[in-house]
């Protein structure tokens, strides 16, 4: 089957707003709003929001807006999270039912259970993972600052790292330290077959870039693994013309408009379908944006007692990741 070729942004025809597009716009300006829109959402989304960018950049934003209204288009935990730095704001989501493999795979009950098994550790938990476990954490991490947060512990601490066992073991082999991973995994990024990426690579003769919750079969034929956003860069300064990128698909539409120059492959399956896409992402339409901003519903509640706690570890993440 063919690769999903995207030829470069600068030479593709740069569509007008759509009337969707321009009634959300005059709605989020009627409400004093902003929007949030992750990597990993629709192009028309992308193209209307304030900011787009990856889980960390998304929480700065979340935590330094000024507006009234936070719409947040991405998936449940980055809502939540948006929450907890901000008690006082509504916090809209486009499709409430929008959760994550990695946050279902990991309970609070059942990492308490964990932390009384393996006491005397320090729990560094991935953003993908539900107010109640953050509240469980010592620290959160993002895919953009993990081992830079596994760092900052002593070498001899030991570290209990979840839900995500592919990001944790990649943190493993770049800190040099091992951890207690938690059996999760993103089921997107955990299907990639590492033979269809070698024989493009080999085809195309240009280098893959995939996301640290690729499993190590995957990472280990791909030339760079990073989060969403350190991949424009990496892009931007690869010498290669062409770039196949493995991670969610609609990641491809924010690298063509910061990278206009290069050509960007999905790696395999190569089907619009079947591509890497998550399911919760893909929950997010522009009608939807539309609507929760018309009707100010979905709207995230979080119990105040819990964003207290949970509150902690995420600023803490944050105060760690200053340059
Ligand atoms: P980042 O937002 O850290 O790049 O991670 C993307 C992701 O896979 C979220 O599940």
């Amino acid at each position: 089957m063919e690769p999903i070729i995207f030829p470069p942004y600068k030479d593709s025809p740069k569509p007008a707003l759509s009337p969707l597009q321009e009634e959300v716009l005059r709605l989020k300006r009627e409400r004093n709003a902003v929007i949030l829109a992750h990597n990993y959402v629709d192009e028309d989304i992308q193209l209307i929001a304030d900011f787009c960018g990856d889980s960390l950049g998304l929480s700065f934003q979340a935590r330094d807006t000024s507006a009234d209204v936070i719409v947040f288009c991405g998936v449940d935990f980055m809502a939540e999270t948006a929450k907890i730095l901000n008690p006082e704001k509504t916090v809209l989501m486009p499709d409430a039912a929008s959760g994550c493999s990695l946050e279902e795979s990991c309970s609070a009950e059942e990492l308490a259970a964990f932390k009384r098994e393996y006491p005397d550790s320090a729990v560094v938990s991935y953003i993908n993972c539900s107010g109640a476990v953050k509240a469980e954490s010592d620290v959160i991490c993002t895919s953009g600052n993990a081992v830079k947060i596994v760092e900052k512990f002593p070498k001899d601490r030991r570290i209990i790292f979840a839900p995500d066992k592919y990001l944790g073991s990649w943190v493993e082999e770049q800190t040099g330290r091992k951890m207690i991973l938690w059996d999760g995994c993103c089921c997107a990024h955990a299907s990639y077959d590492p033979e269809a990426i070698k024989k493009i690579k080999a085809a195309l003769n240009a280098p893959v870039v995939c996301h640290p919750e690729c499993p190590k079969p995957v990472r280990d034929v791909c030339d760079f693994v990073c989060s969403t956003e350190k991949m424009i860069n990496w892009a931007r300064e690869n010498p290669s013309k062409t770039i196949i990128v493995a991670t969610v698909f609609q990641m491809i539409h924010r690298l063509r408009r910061e990278v206009p120059d290069k050509i960007f492959v999905a790696a395999p399956p190569n089907d619009i379908q079947n591509c890497k896409r998550c399911r919760h992402m893909d929950k997010n339409t522009l009608e939807k944006v539309r609507d929760c901003l018309r009707d100010m519903s979905p709207s995230i509640k979080v119990d105040p007692e819990l964003a207290k706690k949970a509150r902690k570890p995420i600023e803490k993440m944050l105060e760690w990741s200053k340059k």
